[in-house]
């Protein structure tokens, strides 16, 4: 699978000039516009302010930027070096609290320089970058095999509905959700992909439809109030997407609206699916209602996107980012190790053996 894959990458090393390139996804559609990253705090805003987004890209840009921001530490000693690398990580880690890659991912970079304690500084700054490469490359090669397990279960002609962006640029390459699209698209298999638009920050109008469309895929843009009527018309047959968290019973937060989708789906009898790569499943939590959901500013429902004011500049918002789904809504969660179906209480652990 390549050549139907918008090749951008979203994050990219440029250890040469100690920086991570990032592609501003907040600029998207409109513009393509690389972003020089070299401190702590540059990486901190890009996570925050979501022009790096979707978990797995979240997990990269996190362990490059404590790979850079340890870099450049003059520290002598082991004991220094990782007093820096752990104020960094606690840094990174407050960015956002929802996806667990980005814990994932710093604590496997903690996991990787305490293996190499009796090295000397350099050797373990080089072996940080190797972690941090290798994190990236195996995502690569896990959103794919999500993309071969997903379309085991989809059929030629089908209509699929997704939310939010779990594609590409979400991800190192392929995307979760997205990744059968991409291979179905390379053996013709004609889907007709219907992507909500996300309110409030328009993730799968300015991400999914543009990234979609690039690659040639038929993809229609609807405002996420129209999932039920478009359901109704017998237009989707299958509801597919990504995950920032799967607790260990199932439940799975993602994109706030996506629980409402995933109720819509059992009403109309429509599979729901759960893209998840096994980095994204935390076993550590128990159900969905131990997952932190980020509250974010009022300014992204109420003006944000838009020239005008959308509300009254005193009205009181509320604005979660993500929801859980109930694990009994979820058909199968689809990693790179299989699909796992119900109960996902025994199933999920089952993959970790
Ligand atoms: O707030 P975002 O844009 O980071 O939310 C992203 C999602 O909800 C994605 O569906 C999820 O992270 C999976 S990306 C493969």
């Amino acid at each position: 699978m390549s050549e139907h894959v918008t090749v951008i990458e979203s994050v990219k090393l440029d250890d040469a000039n100690d920086a991570i390139i990032l592609l501003d996804q907040t600029q998207l559609p409109n513009k393509k516009e690389f972003l020089h990253l070299k401190t702590v705090d540059d990486v901190w805003d890009a996570i925050y302010q979501l022009k790096v987004r979707g978990a797995p890209a979240i997990g990269i840009a996190a362990a490059y930027g404590i790979y850079i921001v340890t870099k450049n530490s003059k520290a002598t000693s082991f004991d220094a070096f990782y007093q820096e690398f752990k104020t960094a990580k606690e840094k990174l880690a407050s960015s956002r609290p929802t996806a667990v890659n980005l814990f994932w991912a710093l604590d496997r970079m903690e996991a990787r320089l305490q293996n190499e304690q009796t090295g000397t500084i350099t050797e373990i700054k080089n072996a940080l970058r190797e972690e941090a490469d290798l994190i990236k490359k195996e995502d690569q090669k896990v959103c794919e095999a999500i993309g071969y397990h997903a379309l085991e279960v989809l059929e030629p002609g089908w209509g699929i509905l997704t939310h939010c962006n779990a594609g590409t640029i979400a991800t190192a390459k392929y995307g979760t959700a997205l990744a059968p699209i991409y291979l179905g698209q390379e053996r013709g298999y004609d889907f007709k992909v219907y992507a909500d638009e996300t309110r409030p920050l328009l993730q799968g109008a300015r991400l999914t439809a543009w990234e979609l469309n690039e690659a040639g895929v038929d993809v229609t843009l609807i405002c996420d109030n129209m999932a039920s009527i478009v359901m109704s018309q017998d237009k989707v047959q299958a509801v597919l997407v990504g995950c920032d968290r799967v607790a260990a019973n199932g439940d799975a937060a993602n994109k706030i609206g996506t629980s409402g989708v995933a109720i819509l789906a059992k009403h109309y009898g429509i599979p729901f699916y759960v893209c998840a790569p096994m980095s994204t499943i935390d076993l550590n939590t128990e159900t969905g209602s131990d997952i932190e959901i980020e509250l974010r500013s009022e300014e992204e429902i109420k003006t944000k996107w838009y020239s005008e004011p959308m509300a009254p500049a005193d009205i009181k918002t509320y604005n979660p980012a993500f929801d859980v789904t109930d694990h009994s809504l979820i058909t199968g969660i689809i990693t790179e190790k299989g699909i796992v179906s119900p109960s996902y209480k025994e199933n999920l652990t089952k993959i970790f053996e």
